[in-house]
C-alpha cells in the first residue's frame, strides 16, 4: 500500500505554518505559482502580508507554541475555505548549543517550538483529516535529527523527535487515506543558517529546498530528503558503529 501524493497544486487548500521567510517563504511562491490556495501563518504578519499581496492567500499570524492560537487560525481557514488539504509545517528555530554553554530555558524553548509545535498543528487539523479519510500532513525536520551531531544539542533531540513522530504517524494513517511527509533538509541559505560560523557543505538554496519538497508530495513520498548527496551520507553514517561513526564525524566537523 502506497500513500497519495498531490499530482497537481491548483487549487489544492495549503496551510504553510512557517512561511515568512526562507524555505517555508520560498515553498509558499512556489505553491503561488503552480495555483494553489495557500494560508500563511508564522508570527510576523507583516512579512507575510507583504507575501500575500495579490496572491489567492489568506494571513493568519500566530505562534506555534500557543494551541489556541492554531485552533483559532485553523477555525478561520475552515471558515474560509471549508477544508483543508495539506498542512505543510515548516516553522523551526536553531539556536546552537553545546555542553559547555548549556541552557535548559534554550532547550525547553528549542522542544517547544520544534517538537511541540508540529505535535499541536497535527492535533488541530487530524480529527477533521480522519473524518475525511483525507489530506496531507507534511512536517519539516532536519538531516540534524538522523543521529547526533555537535551545536545542536537541543536542535537535534527536537528533530529527532520529529523523525521517530512521523514514522509512527506514517502507521496510524496510511489505512486512514491520509497522508505523512516527512521532510529532511540538509544545509540551506537563510536566516537561520545566516549565523553558521563554518563551511556548510552542499548548501542548497530555499528555491531548491522547495522544489524538493513539493516534487517528494507531489510523488507521495513518507521520507522527503535533500540534497541527496549529502542527506544520502548522513544517512549512511547513522547505519555504522558508534566508534566509526564518532570518528568520521569528528574528522569532518570541526568541533
Ligand atoms: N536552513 C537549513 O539549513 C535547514 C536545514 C534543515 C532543516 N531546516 C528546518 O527548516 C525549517 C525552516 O527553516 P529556515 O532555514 O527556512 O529558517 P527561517 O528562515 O529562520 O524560517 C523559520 C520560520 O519559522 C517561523 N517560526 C519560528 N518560530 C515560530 C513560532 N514560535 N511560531 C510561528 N512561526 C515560527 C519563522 O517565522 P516568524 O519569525 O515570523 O514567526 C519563519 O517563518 C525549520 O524547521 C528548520 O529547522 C533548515
Amino acid at each position: 500500500m502506497k500513500q497519495k501524493g498531490i499530482s497537481n497544486f491548483s487549487g489544492q487548500r495549503i496551510w504553510i505554518i512557517g512561511a515568512s521567510s526562507g524555505i517555508g517563504e520560498a515553498c509558499a511562491k512556489a505553491l503561488f505559482q503552480a495555483g494553489a490556495k495557500v494560508a500563511l501563518s508564522s508570527r510576523r504578519a507583516e512579512r507575510l502580508t507583504a507575501l500575500a499581496d495579490k496572491q489567492d492567500a489568506l494571513v493568519l499570524p500566530l505562534d506555534v507554541t500557543h494551541q489556541e492560537q492554531l485552533a483559532s487560525a485553523y477555525q478561520t481557514l475552515l471558515q474560509n475555505w471549508g477544508g483543508l488539504d495539506l498542512m505543510l509545517f515548516v516553522s523551526g528555530v536553531y539556536t546552537p548549543l553545546r555542553a559547555d554553554n548549556f541552557d535548559f530555558e534554550v532547550a525547553q524553548k528549542t522542544i517547544d517550538a520544534n517538537l511541540l509545535g508540529p505535535m499541536r498543528a497535527v492535533a488541530t487539523v487530524l480529527p477533521e483529516m480522519l473524518k475525511q479519510h483525507t489530506g496531507h500532513i507534511a512536517i519539516v525536520g532536519s538531516v540534524a535529527g538522523y543521529s547526533g551531531l555537535p551545536k545542536a544539542l537541543a536542535y537535534g533531540p527536537s528533530k529527532a523527535g520529529i523523525i521517530n513522530f512521523c514514522e509512527t504517524l506514517y502507521y496510524d494513517l496510511l489505512p486512514q487515506g491520509v497522508s505523512v511527509h516527512m521532510i529532511s533538509p540538509g544545509f540551506v541559505a537563510t536566516e537561520a543558517t545566516a549565523q553558521n560560523d563554518f563551511e556548510m557543505p552542499a548548501l542548497i538554496t530555499a528555491e531548491e529546498a522547495a522544489s524538493e519538497i513539493l516534487k517528494g508530495i507531489q510523488a507521495g513520498e513518507f521520507d522527503i530528503h535533500f540534497p541527496k548527496r549529502f542527506s544520502g551520507f548522513l544517512k549512511f553514517l547513522r547505519i555504522l558503529p558508534y566508534p566509526l561513526y564518532f570518528w568520521i564525524v569528528r574528522r569532518f566537523v570541526k568541533i
